[in-house]
Parts: C-alpha cells; structure tokens; sequence
C-alpha cells in the first residue's frame, strides 16, 4: 500500500516536472511548481517582490515618467496616458508592471492604443527594479 502510495506521489512529480518544462508562465504550472518545490526544498522560489516606497517612488515619477504622463499622473495628450484612471495599472500585479515598465510598449503593440510608444524604463535606463516598484507603489497612491 505504501510502495504504491509512493509510486503515485513519484509519477505525479514527474508529470509536474514535465509540464513545467515548456516554460509557459499559466497559473498550472506555477501550482506545478509550488508541488515540486515541496520535494526539492533546494528549489527556492523566486524571491518576492519588495514593496516598493511610494515616497522616493514620487521623486522617481517625477523625474522619469512626468514629462509624458503628467504631474498629476492624468497624461499629456499625444504623448502619454492618464495612468490615474488606468485599468491595465489596476489590473496588473506590481510584478506586471514592473516587467511592463522594462519592456515599454512599442507602437506595433497590439496593446499600443495611441500610436505613440511607451520607451523601455520610460527612456531612463539606469532605473533600478527597485526604483521603478517604488514608482508602481506611487502609481497606486494616485489611482482613481
Ligand atoms: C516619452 C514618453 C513617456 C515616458 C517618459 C513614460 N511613458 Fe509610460 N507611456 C507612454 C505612452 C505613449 C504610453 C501609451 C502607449 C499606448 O498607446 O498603449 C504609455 C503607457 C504607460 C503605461 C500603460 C498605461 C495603460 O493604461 O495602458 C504605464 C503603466 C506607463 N506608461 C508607465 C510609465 C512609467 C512608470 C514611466 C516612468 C518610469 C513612464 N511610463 C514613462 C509614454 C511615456
């Protein structure tokens, strides 16, 4: 009864491991890998996210992002979005916009909604992952 258990616990790991071989980033696989990390305890997750500070994110903002979303965060028309009312900002996990800050969103974007792109890390790229958490973490301060 026990080898069988064991059996079981042993293919279904397997499975586990083979699912996540594809790399696809859908919630399965992350369940996936939450099981195989049970076993492998070597296997750390990837380490969480710090909470960005939303007042050096502020200084950050203003400095990097402004000149085309606003002072106010509302957007300057033909050249950034209102991110006060954004439902991509609301929407996405600090982690999201973190790797969508990095990425910028270029015009052939499907996504891109003004013809106009986002630049990578606003066009400054010495942003650190911790300074622009620390602008998310202001974002969401000013979120309508
Ligand atoms: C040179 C101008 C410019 C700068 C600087 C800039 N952005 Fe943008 N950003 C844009 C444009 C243009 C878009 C809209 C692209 C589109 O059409 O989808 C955008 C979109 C975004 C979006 C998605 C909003 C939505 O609702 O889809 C976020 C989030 C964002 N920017 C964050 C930032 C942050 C954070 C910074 C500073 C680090 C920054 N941007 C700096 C031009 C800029």
């Amino acid at each position: 009864m026990l080898r069988r258990m064991s059996a079981v616990v042993v293919s279904v790991a397997l499975l586990v491991v083979i699912g996540c071989g594809g790399g696809n980033e859908n919630a399965e696989s992350d369940t996936g890998k939450a099981q195989v990390q049970q076993q492998q305890p070597a296997a750390k997750p990837k380490a969480a996210l710090k909470k960005g500070d939303p007042i050096k994110g502020k200084t950050l903002y203003m400095q990097s992002c402004s000149a085309c979303h606003g002072a106010d965060g509302k957007g300057i028309k033909g050249i950034g979005k209102d991110l006060v009312h954004s439902e991509f900002v609301k929407q996405k996990t600090d982690e999201e916009l973190l790797h969508y800050v990095i990425v910028g969103r270029p015009v052939n974007d499907p996504l891109n909604t003004t013809g106009i792109p986002m630049p990578p890390k606003g066009g400054n790229p010495a942003l650190t992952d911790e300074q622009i958490l620390d602008i998310i973490a202001y974002i969401r301060t000013i979120q309508e």
